[in-house]
């Protein structure tokens, strides 16, 4: 069964092809257009998403060596996202399955980041402990198996890849500022500014909005020569906070819940910085650490399609009423019968 995979939650327009014999191909079409308003303007982003959906629909296809005839299947985003970018993909989702006649199933985007880990082997055991850092959410997942998931904490106020966009925003660096961040670092001391952690001891819900005015105030104080000075070690503090919290509360949860795995997914999952932490933390506990390739971290169709494949193979379907549902939860999604 070849499942079409389609994923328009927020600016990444993406298709890929998923069977048995793993993923046969996959595109992302990256919308450039939000860049010069250092943030996804949800209008332009559907707009763009009309344009190039069916065209990259069709390069995977040409990609794969195949023809619409070939597909078995169509696994789409239904949420969470902006509303507008839903409709487009639900929307080209269920024609596609009207007029192919193919079974459709809707995919929660988070569960989809999810997947992400599970395109290649070796996949993580389980049960397991998932942390998905995007630029939307940051949620601390309990993955006792696939389909079977206990959200044990989520950000009480702005995402961990919201906090990089925003902080970069700041020190007037480029949009997205997750990888901007990174780039200044690089030449930085992540000693120099000691900002503040924003753990909360007793729990595992996140906070990043007091470590964001955090650097604002720093950043305020600083004359203009002094910030030009100081970017790289003001950026390479900022990013060690987050990824000292991050590392942290993954780590309690791994512990307290006794997983077989820890694997970190999201946008920020790109983070190298993060990626060193979670390596040493793997080399110091012995817990198996899993972290996609780069490409699979960001949104993307390809743990869409790897989703999809998954709750289809279970029976799992959905209809022609399926809806956008811009706030969906993990915990509010149908679980595959045994
Ligand atoms: O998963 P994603 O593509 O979209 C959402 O579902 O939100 O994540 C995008 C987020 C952005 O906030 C971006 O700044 C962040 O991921 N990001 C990074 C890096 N690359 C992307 N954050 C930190 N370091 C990076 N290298
Ligand atoms: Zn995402």
């Amino acid at each position: 069964m070849i499942v079409l995979g389609i994923e328009t939650s927020c600016d990444e327009t993406s298709a890929a092809l998923y069977s048995e014999q793993g993923l046969l191909a996959h595109a992302v079409h990256y919308q450039a257009v939000h860049e010069e308003y250092g943030g996804v303007v949800p209008e332009f982003a559907s707009r763009a998403h009309m344009r190039t959906l069916i065209p990259t629909i069709r390069y995977v296809i040409r990609r794969a060596g195949l023809s619409f005839r070939d597909l078995g299947a169509v696994a789409v985003t239904y949420g969470p996202g902006l509303v507008g970018s839903l409709i487009v993909g639900l929307n080209v989702a269920k024609g596609l399955a009207v007029a192919l006649r193919l079974p459709l199933v809707g995919i929660n985007h988070i569960e989809g980041h999810i997947f992400a880990n599970f395109l290649e082997e070796p996949f993580p055991e389980l049960p397991g402990v998932c942390l998905v850092v995007s630029g939307g959410h940051t949620q601390l997942v309990l993955v006792r198996r696939l389909g079977d998931y206990r959200v044990l904490g989520r950000t009480r106020d702005d995402a961990a890849g919201e906090a990089f966009d925003k902080v970069a925003r700041i020190l007037g660096l480029g949009y997205p500022g997750g990888p901007a961040i990174e780039a200044a670092a690089a030449a930085g001391q992540e000693n120099a500014v000691s900002f503040p952690r924003g753990l909360m001891e007793n729990s595992y819900d996140f906070s990043f909005s007091g470590l964001k005015t955090a650097v604002l105030y720093y950043h305020r104080a600083l004359s203009p020569q002094e910030r030009e000075k100081r970017l790289a070690d003001v950026a390479a503090s900022f990013q060690k906070a987050v990824v000292d919290v991050l590392v942290a509360k993954a780590l309690r949860a791994c512990q307290e819940f006794g997983v077989r795995s820890l694997s970190v997914v999201g946008g920020v999952a790109r983070n190298r910085r993060l990626r060193r932490a979670l390596e040493e933390l793997a080399a110091e506990t012995g817990i198996p650490v899993f972290v996609p390739k780069p490409e699979f971290c960001t949104d993307n169709a390809a743990m869409i399609a790897r989703a999809g494949f998954f709750h289809l193979l279970h029976g799992v379907r959905s209809d022609l009423r399926l809806a956008p549902a811009p706030s969906l939860n993990l915990d509010s999604r149908y679980l595959p019968t045994d």
